[in-house]
């Protein structure tokens, strides 16, 4: 206790760069209000934030020092150090950080590539259509993003004369889909601006460095974290220091398997003092060095003396199985909604023309903005599977003006698709049409031989129905070399199941 309270005079002493948070607090309440019965804000918030400035110090260069040497050499690394042009590098850093949202750096790497040779500007972005967009960010997912990056290129050639903002609030501002943490990154990347970058690697490396056990995703300790990566970002390198905590938490300090023992800022690290506490207790007690009454709580010094009154200590127990992974504390998710959608192959041959599949384009808004799709339609829940392929009639002929038969429907498989909110299952069905009329209709169609299929800005759900339906085609072909009975031949395509998480 007396360690800690010396600490908490400590911090009156530091330097400017100290979190609101304990200045506002000391503020508030002289010294002499702390009890040790009923610990006050200001302890709470000793332990969970920075003070000593030679600790943070000491947190930034053994960071950076450990980024220099271990920083993997990725595109966009690689134009913000070397685009002498600060409107390119922003730019450029403003495309990688939109589309490394939700999605991994590996899978990444090629579309960025892809883009910026197609789009090296601004300007060459805000020429392009939002089809070429969808068609170059077919397959990345979250659709909404390069819609957004068009429409804020856009944005700058007709708005802002071209010239890409120049401050960290700017980006906020002005450009759409840029909040807090995309804004943070960009500024300090491609502009240096001194501001932390709070994603989701970065909540869970500072919820450990500073035991924050609350639920990550509160107004609390949102507030908490950027505090704290305010305070710590290095003044004369933010761009590295922030992408040296992404890095850190991407490869070190991982969800499911922290790698604890190579970690550069591990002596900073409450989560990771508490666990070697725990363990050095646990191994005292089996080789019975210590008196029989020892209790298996850590010394005061390695937690917040705030308790239950602090709103960033743990919300549950302690769950020795988990080690630091204690940290963070996640809201228990909402399971997503299960939808089902009835969608059909639609093939026509024409003459001397390859094998061609009918498309329809889903409208300007919401999911899939844009986007082409097979023929679908939501299924109601009361729908019976006997009348499957009456819709599937029904569609094709208000779509095509095709008269079909049932029998003419054949059922290839489900695919499940998981969107972050839907739980997709699509039920797929395929028929070959040799009559149609391509009058116009509300909704857009055309149709695609398969190889412009797969160029075209398609979903993965409908990549992954059109990989089923050639994988059962394929199988089909065997079968039927084999003359199995007609049965046996449904069942194994019902069977046929792809899953795409
Ligand atoms: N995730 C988000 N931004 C990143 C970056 N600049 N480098 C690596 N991973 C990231």
């Amino acid at each position: 206790m007396s360690r800690l309270r010396s600490a908490v005079q400590k911090g009156k002493t530091v330097a400017l760069e100290n979190t609101e948070v304990i200045k506002s607090s000391n503020k508030k309440k002289s010294k002499h209000a702390i009890k040790e019965e009923e610990p006050s804000e200001t302890e709470a918030s000793s332990y969970h934030f920075f003070h000593d400035p030679s600790e943070i110090c000491l947190f930034r260069s053994q960071l950076l020092q450990w980024y220099d040497q271990n920083k993997r050499e990725l595109p966009w690394r690689t134009l913000a150090l070397t685009e002498p042009d600060v409107n390119i590098r922003t730019y450029a850093v403003w495309v990688s950080e939109i589309m490394l949202q939700q999605t991994q750096v590996a899978t990444v790497i090629d579309y960025y590539n892809r883009w910026m040779k197609r789009w090296a500007t601004v300007e060459k972005l805000a020429a392009a259509t939002l089809e070429e967009v969808n068609q170059m960010w077919a397959g990345l997912g979250y659709y909404s993003r390069g819609r957004r990056l068009h429409e804020g290129a856009q944005k700058v050639v007709s708005e802002l004369n071209g010239e890409m903002p120049k401050t960290t609030a700017g980006l906020l501002k002005q450009l759409p889909g840029v909040g807090r943490y995309t804004a943070g990154a960009i500024g300090s990347i491609a502009l240096g601006q001194v501001t932390g970058a709070v994603d989701g690697n970065v909540i869970r490396v500072l919820c450990r460095v500073r035991a924050i056990g609350a639920d990550s995703s509160s107004p609390t300790v949102t507030d908490a974290l950027w505090k704290i990566a305010d305070t710590l970002v290095d003044r004369e390198r933010p761009g590295d220091f922030n992408q040296a905590m992404m890095e850190l938490g991407a490869r070190v300090c991982t969800p499911k398997s922290p790698l604890c023992s190579q970690c550069p800022i591990q002596s900073h690290c409450h989560a990771f003092r508490k666990v070697s506490i725990k363990q050095e207790i646990d191994s005292k007690r089996l080789l019975s060095k210590l008196a029989s009454n020892l209790n298996n709580s850590v010394p005061d010094i390695e937690n917040c003396l705030a308790g239950d009154g602090c709103n960033l200590c743990l919300s549950e127990d302690w769950d020795p199985q988990l080690g630091v992974q204690n940290y963070p504390r996640k809201p228990v998710k909402k399971a997503p909604r299960a939808e089902q959608t009835l969608t059909c192959i639609v093939e026509r041959k024409r003459d001397g023309e390859e094998m061609e599949y009918l498309l329809t384009q889903r409208p300007s808004k919401g999911l899939l903005a844009g986007m082409w799709e097979l023929p679908s339609m939501l299924l109601e829940a009361d729908v019976s599977e006997s009348r499957y392929k009456s819709l599937i009639c029904d569609m094709m002929q208000k779509r095509l003006d095709a008269s079909l038969d049932t029998h003419s429907v054949q059922f290839v498989g489900e695919v499940v698709h998981i969107f972050s909110h839907i739980h997709q299952t699509y039920i797929v069905f395929s028929v070959r049409v040799s009559d149609w009329s391509d009058r116009k209709r509300e909704q857009k169609t055309c149709w695609l031989s398969k190889s412009a299929l797969h160029e075209a800005a398609v979903s993965t759900g409908v990549k992954k129905i059109m990989k089923l339906y050639e994988s059962s085609s394929k199988a089909d072909i065997k079968e039927k070399k084999r003359k199995p009975s007609p049965e046996k031949r449904s069942n194994k395509i019902k069977k046929a199941k792809v899953c795409c998480y």
